[in-house]
C-alpha cells in the first residue's frame, strides 16, 4: 500500500498536469511597476559588465574568421580549387553576419562593442592564418570552427536561463559553427 504522503503527492501532481496553462500574474504586476525604473542592483550591472566582455572577445573572435576566411579565399582562388575558395567567401561572410548580431546585443545590454583593430588578435580565441597550401587552409579553419563551438557551447551555459535573448543569439551562431565545422570536416575527408 502506498504511503499517504506518496498519495497526497501524486493526486497534487496529476492535478497540476490537468490544470489549464495561466500566466504568473505576480510576475506581470512586478513587471507593469518597475518597466520604468531602469535601476539594476550591483550584482545585475556586474553580471551585464561580464556579459558584454564575453560577447566582446566573440566579436572579436568573429572579426579575426573574416579576415582569415578573406584571406584564405583569395589566395585559394591560385591552387585550382574554385568551389572551396568559393565557400570561404561564403563562410566570411557568415562570420561578418555573426559580428554585426554580436555588435547589435552588446548595445542592447548598455555596452560598447569593440572593434579595436590594435587588440583584436590578443581578445580573439581563434587565430589568424596566412598558409598558401588549400589542405593546411583547411585545417587551420577547422580548429578555429572547433574552438568557436567549444567558446560558444560554454557561454550558452554560462548565461543558462538569466537572458534569453542572449542565449537564442548564441545558440544560433553555435548552430551556424557546427555548420562550418562539419564542412571543413568533410572537405578534408575528400
Ligand atoms: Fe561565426
Ligand atoms: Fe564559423
Amino acid at each position: 500500500m502506498a504511503h499517504p504522503h506518496e498519495t497526497a503527492g501524486l493526486t497534487q501532481l496529476s492535478l497540476a498536469e490537468h490544470a489549464p496553462p495561466a500566466l504568473d500574474n505576480v510576475a506581470l504586476d512586478l513587471v507593469r511597476r518597475q518597466a520604468l525604473q531602469q535601476r539594476h542592483s550591483t550584482a545585475e550591472l556586474l553580471w551585464r559588465k561580464g556579459l558584454v566582455k564575453l560577447l566582446n572577445d566573440a566579436l572579436a573572435t568573429e572579426l579575426v574568421c573574416v579576415m582569415r576566411y578573406k584571406r584564405h579565399h583569395f589566395t585559394a582562388h591560385g591552387l585550382n580549387s574554385p568551389h572551396i575558395a568559393e565557400e570561404f567567401a561564403v563562410h566570411a561572410s557568415e562570420e561578418m553576419g555573426h559580428a554585426d548580431r554580436l555588435a547589435r546585443r552588446i548595445v542592447q545590454l548598455g555596452g560598447e562593442p569593440d572593434f579595436s583593430p590594435e587588440t583584436l588578435l590578443q581578445r580573439s580565441h581563434a587565430a589568424y592564418d596566412a598558409t598558401l597550401e588549400l589542405a593546411a587552409m583547411i585545417r587551420a579553419n577547422l580548429v578555429a570552427e572547433r574552438v568557436a563551438v567549444e567558446g560558444y557551447s560554454q557561454m550558452v551555459r554560462l548565461v543558462g536561463d538569466r537572458d534569453p535573448t542572449t542565449r537564442r543569439l548564441l545558440e544560433d551562431i553555435l548552430a551556424d559553427e557546427q555548420k562550418h565545422a562539419d564542412e571543413l570536416q568533410g572537405w578534408l575527408a575528400d
